[in-house]
């Protein structure tokens, strides 16, 4: 990906800043347009907080202070976790130097049914340990903090914090938690933690971890309930219709019907946004269609979204019911809590 523009992402009156995929351009067949939306990267507000959060993080942790400030970062699912990891980590690749390879950002998903064995593994693979299975616990640590050194790692970000509450039983891997605690300690390095909303309560029952992971955000979705907050979801969306390889009808553009209808549609979560804006691309392309309009967006919600949206329950159906599809058994149930 090329460097993304910066520009104020506040303004609804300017683009908000993107970073187009390579691909994009480059062919002309529908997939890989689809795949240029899809791989569009757009630094909204929340997204810019959460890269400036991470920075400060990192930055301490070039001290090797004796209790790096670490971070927690939660979010529904679909917010765009993975998302800034990863475009967080891209900046600081690794790097083969003469002493090995250095890797300034380590980052990677948490198993799911993590064990302290488990969790160890994954840290040692990804720092590219031959042996990485091998070993007790106590072992696979002392590695792990050894090629924390040699690798120069400044950064360690760890997704899918959730997995430590079992899903079935709610039961908290405490024991994993404390250990984690015990490598923030012996590692010195900082740490960011990211994962659903409920991850607040792994450090609810873990005060130690709690006092290291003081520092705190949320990637909340964008709202539509208020003046300052429609105007950036106004500005997101001009934003995503202007740099389509497809046109959008003209009366989606800076509607306030239709910003709702696509803000019932998506939640305002940034996976369902670009899920729905890449399905009406598709589904214009192959049918040659002139533009993305209100019907494309009624079939783009049932084919991407939700299947069962019948009807009134399809945010683009003139007679939608015009609620948050919070309900049970409809896309966003439990994302109001
Ligand atoms: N800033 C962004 N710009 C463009 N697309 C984004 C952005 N953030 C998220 N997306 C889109 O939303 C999809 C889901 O995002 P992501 O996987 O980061 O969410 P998540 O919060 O990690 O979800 P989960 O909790 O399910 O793992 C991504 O595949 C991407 O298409
Ligand atoms: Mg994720």
């Amino acid at each position: 990906m090329s460097e993304p523009m910066h520009v104020d992402v506040d303004d609804w009156h300017q683009p908000l800043s993107l970073v187009q995929s390579p691909n994009t351009g480059l062919a002309d067949g529908t997939p890989e347009l689809v795949a240029g939306v899809r791989n569009t990267l757009i630094e909204h507000p929340a997204f810019a907080s959460g890269i400036t959060a991470i920075q400060r993080c990192h930055r301490m942790g070039r001290f090797g202070l004796e209790e790096p400030g670490c971070l927690l970062i939660t979010g529904v699912a679909g917010s765009g976790k993975s998302t800034l990891r990863k475009e967080y980590a891209r900046h600081y690749p690794r790097r083969e130097a003469d002493e090995g390879t250095e890797i300034p950002v380590l980052h990677l998903e948490l198993p799911a049914q993590p064990t302290i064995k488990n969790v160890a593994e994954r840290i040692l693979l990804e720092l590219g340990d031959p042996l990485f299975t091998r070993g007790s616990a106590e072992a696979m640590t002392s590695r792990i903090v050894t090629l924390f050194r040699n690798c120069r790692v400044e950064l360690v970000m760890l997704d899918e914090f959730q997995h430590f509450i079992d899903n079935s039983s709610e039961k908290i891997e405490a024991r994993v938690a404390d250990w984690l605690k015990h490598l923030v300690n012996i590692t010195k390095v900082p740490f960011v933690l990211m994962g659903l909303r409920r991850c607040h309560r792994i450090l609810q029952s873990n005060e130690q971890l709690r006092r290291r992971f003081s520092r705190q955000i949320e990637l909340k979705p964008f709202g539509n309930s208020d003046k300052r907050s429609r105007r950036i979801f106004d500005g997101l969306m001009r934003s995503i219709w202007t740099n389509l390889p497809v046109s959008p009808a003209p009366e989606l553009v800076g509607d306030g019907d239709h910003l709702d209808r696509i803000h019932f549609a998506t939640y305002g979560l940034m996976g369902y946004i670009m899920t729905l804006v890449s399905t009406s691309v598709e589904i214009v392309l192959n049918e040659k269609r002139p533009c993305i309009d209100q019907d494309v967006l009624s079939r783009a919600f049932v084919e991407s979204i939700w299947p069962d949206a019948c009807g009134h329950l399809n945010p683009f159906h003139p007679r939608f019911v015009c609620r948050p599809l919070t309900n049970d058994k409809e896309p966003f149930c439990g994302y109001a809590c």
